[in-house]
């Protein structure tokens, strides 16, 4: 792992302690990954009424739309000249953005002979450790009886997006500046904020800890925890740490400790807080109720929420989840915080099957992917086993999209959240009279086993988490000669553009 001090010194944890429920060797392992761990804490930045206004009216250029669409319109069966122009326009119009564009070619069997493939993989920032990824497939189902066009399928997906690519571009280009931005704020106090959770944890527990006492924590031997942070990132050297730091020398010692708890304990003028405080702190190790350590997102450390922790059902009772042992935190470095979180588009080939969807016939591109980024470690020759499909956060697969009847639900109980904040979204939107009217597409329901095979499944099978936007039951068009322009409903696919645009730039924190 790579230690280095500077003067933006990013200073992240994990709270190994929190996988009390869960104790083999690989979780353990990885738990201390703060990239792999990022996706299980990461939230949305929220959008203000202002925002979500913005971006719908980025959202709402159907002039662009259809120039993005018009192309994809064309039968475009694997391997003839349709299917190659559909690549060029995708990969022209991606790198004319400027993202980082990949052509992964591979020839695979299939029951009418050898074919080659082409999955294009477009990355805005492709030095970003972790993806938003948002999917489509490409390629066209043949048909004997005419021409199959497949507007829905994928046609408009892929349309919808090159046109969030295209009309958010500038938001876009400047993200890795805005969360370099968003980020230098959080970690310039980071240090400050994981000493007093630390602190509250170790030695306080459920107390709370008002904002006034904020400045108490600040000022206080909180340094030496701070330092003992800095200590444990230096790879575990011991040795004084350069002036500068905080422009601190003390020692870290008892007396500076008895110190702060004096200065803590006269603060507190609640006596119910201050006395059994007071006593957890006499008798260290004590586990004081059965709050477990909670996990605070980076950017989101909430002050009233870290004094209250919510209490882990899963913990309850058990005294492991409580007891604080020090050795179990692990302090590490992001070397890039610049580039922690990008956009992602994968536009897969060969979903289609050639004569009867099978196993064997049907998703080449999706399962060739899947297959290939499992077996590339990242970062290259780690020892945690971690591999590229881990830098996705959230795999979003859209199919079958642009008819009027839609209607969406929750498929994965791991992606539930997501799934919930693009209905929220269309809910907000509606209510600020954003939409087109016509019935809300995302239904509140759960759905867990539909059995529904899509380019998803091999990403699926290996643990990525998976939101699929498909329309449940399929449009009435699906896998007809009627799937065309005819059956487009332009006032659903500016919804569900809308929606789209508000749940990425949430995502990947965009401010328009
Ligand atoms: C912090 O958490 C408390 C309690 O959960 C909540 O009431 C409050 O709105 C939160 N504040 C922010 C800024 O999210
Ligand atoms: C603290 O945790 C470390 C590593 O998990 C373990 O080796 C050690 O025995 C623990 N100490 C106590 C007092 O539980
Ligand atoms: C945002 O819009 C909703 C719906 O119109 C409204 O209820 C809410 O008060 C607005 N929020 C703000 C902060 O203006």
């Amino acid at each position: 792992m790579l230690l280095k001090t500077n003067a933006c010194v990013a200073l992240l944890y994990t709270f190994a302690a929190l996988h009390c429920t869960n104790g083999h060797d690989n979780n353990n392992k990885r738990s201390r990954i703060l990239w792999y761990n990022a996706k299980n804490t990461h939230t949305g930045l929220g959008l203000s009424n202002g925002t979500l206004q913005e971006l719908s009216r980025l959202a709402s250029d159907l002039t662009q739309f259809r120039a993005l669409l018009t192309p994809l319109m064309v039968t475009r069966v694997v391997g003839t000249q349709g299917h190659s122009n559909v690549r060029k326009h995708l990969v022209d119009t991606m790198e004319g953005l400027n993202w980082d564009v990949e052509q992964l070619a591979f020839d695979a069997r299939t029951p009418v002979g050898h074919k080659t493939f082409t999955n294009v993989v477009a990355t805005l920032d492709p030095s970003a450790t972790r993806r938003l990824v948002i999917a489509c497939h490409y390629d066209s189902k043949i048909d004997t009886r005419g021409d199959f066009i497949g507007a829905t399928d994928s046609a408009v997906p892929c349309a919808m997006m090159l046109h969030l690519a295209a009309a958010l571009h500038s938001q876009l280009s400047t993200h890795s500046l805005k969360v370099s931005h968003t980020l230098h704020s959080q970690l310039s106090t980071h240090s400050l904020k994981v000493s007093h959770t630390l602190h509250s944890q170790l030695n306080t527990h459920s107390l709370k800890v008002s904002h006034t006492l904020h400045s108490q924590l600040n000022t206080h031997s909180l340094k030496c925890v701070k330092r003992r942070i800095l200590k444990k990132s230096l790879n575990g050297k011991e040795g004084r740490e350069k002036e500068g730091n905080g422009g601190n020398s003390r020692k870290c010692n008892k007396k500076n400790r008895k110190k702060f708890w004096k200065s803590l304990l006269a603060t507190w003028s609640d006596e119910s807080v201050r006395e059994p405080s007071a006593r957890y702190y006499r008798r260290k190790g004590n586990c004081p109720g059965n709050s477990p350590v909670p996990s605070e997102p980076l950017a989101n450390l909430n002050l009233s929420q870290v004094t209250r922790p919510q209490q882990n059902p899963k913990c309850l009772g058990r005294a492991k989840c409580c007891q604080v042992n020090q050795s179990k935190y692990k302090f590490t470095y992001i070397p890039d915080v610049q580039s922690d979180l990008t956009l992602q588009f994968i536009f897969f080939d060969g979903e289609e099957a050639f004569r009867r969807w099978s196993n064997t016939d049907s998703l080449y591109g999706s399962r060739n992917l899947a297959a290939r980024l499992h077996n590339q470690p990242y970062p290259p020759n780690n020892e945690d086993n971690t591999h590229e499909l881990h830098r996705m956060d959230l795999f979003v697969l859209l199919d079958l999209l642009g008819t009027r009847d839609v209607s969406f639900y929750s498929f994965f109980p791991n992606t539930q959240q997501w799934y919930a904040r693009m209905l929220s979204f269309e809910r907000r939107l509606g209510e600020l009279q954003l939409l087109n009217s016509r019935p809300n597409m995302f239904i509140d329901e759960a759905l867990h086993k539909t059995g529904i095979q899509d380019d998803h499944i091999p990403f699926l099978k290996r643990d990525v988490p998976i939101l699929h936007l498909i329309p449940v039951p399929f449009p009435s068009v699906w896998h007809k000669l009627t799937d065309n322009e005819r059956a487009l409903h332009y006032p659903t696919i500016d919804n569900l553009n809308r929606i789209l645009f508000a749940f990425t730039a949430d995502y990947l924190n965009i401010v328009p």
